[in-house]
């Protein structure tokens, strides 16, 4: 079968994401424990695991679509002096993991790939979830900080 050439740039697209955000999250956790924030840096581990698995996901479709994963250049990780700075920086790539879902989403259902669309729905709505948990810990520490 060949693939969508526009199915591929999005997997890819989605894929350069997720990695970007395990070097984010994971280097977020090195810093907290650097920082003494062990409780930080357990939960910036458990983010990151999260975000592995949603890699694997993209990874098994590119995969049964005879495709090698080929990301060759991720976003930096984004770091802070704060925990505050962290979790801006997280909210940041969660609201652009949210667009680049929806927008995979729409191109899905464009092209009648039920398959790909049941993709791009799972992991748009732990996407959400993730962006909705940063709000919820952010107002948290503005009501408790
Ligand atoms: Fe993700
Ligand atoms: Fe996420």
């Amino acid at each position: 079968m060949n693939a969508d050439p526009r199915t591929l740039g999005w997997l890819n697209r989605a894929l350069a994401h997720e990695l970007g955000a395990v070097q984010q999250y994971l280097a977020q956790s090195v810093l907290a424990r650097l920082w003494g924030e062990a409780q930080w840096a357990e939960h910036f581990q458990r983010e990151a695991a999260e975000e592995l698995g949603h890699a694997e996901r993209l990874m098994e479709r590119l995969i049964l679509l005879g495709v090698a994963p080929g990301v060759s250049a991720l976003a930096p990780a984004r770091l802070g002096r704060t925990v505050d700075q962290l979790l801006l920086a997280n909210r940041q790539m969660e609201r652009d993991a949210v667009h680049l879902y929806q927008e995979a989403l729409l191109h899905a259902t464009r092209v009648r790939d039920g398959d790909l669309a049941d993709l791009m729905r799972s992991i748009l709505e732990d996407e959400k979830t993730h962006l909705a948990d940063i709000d919820d810990m952010m107002k948290e520490r503005i009501n408790h900080g």
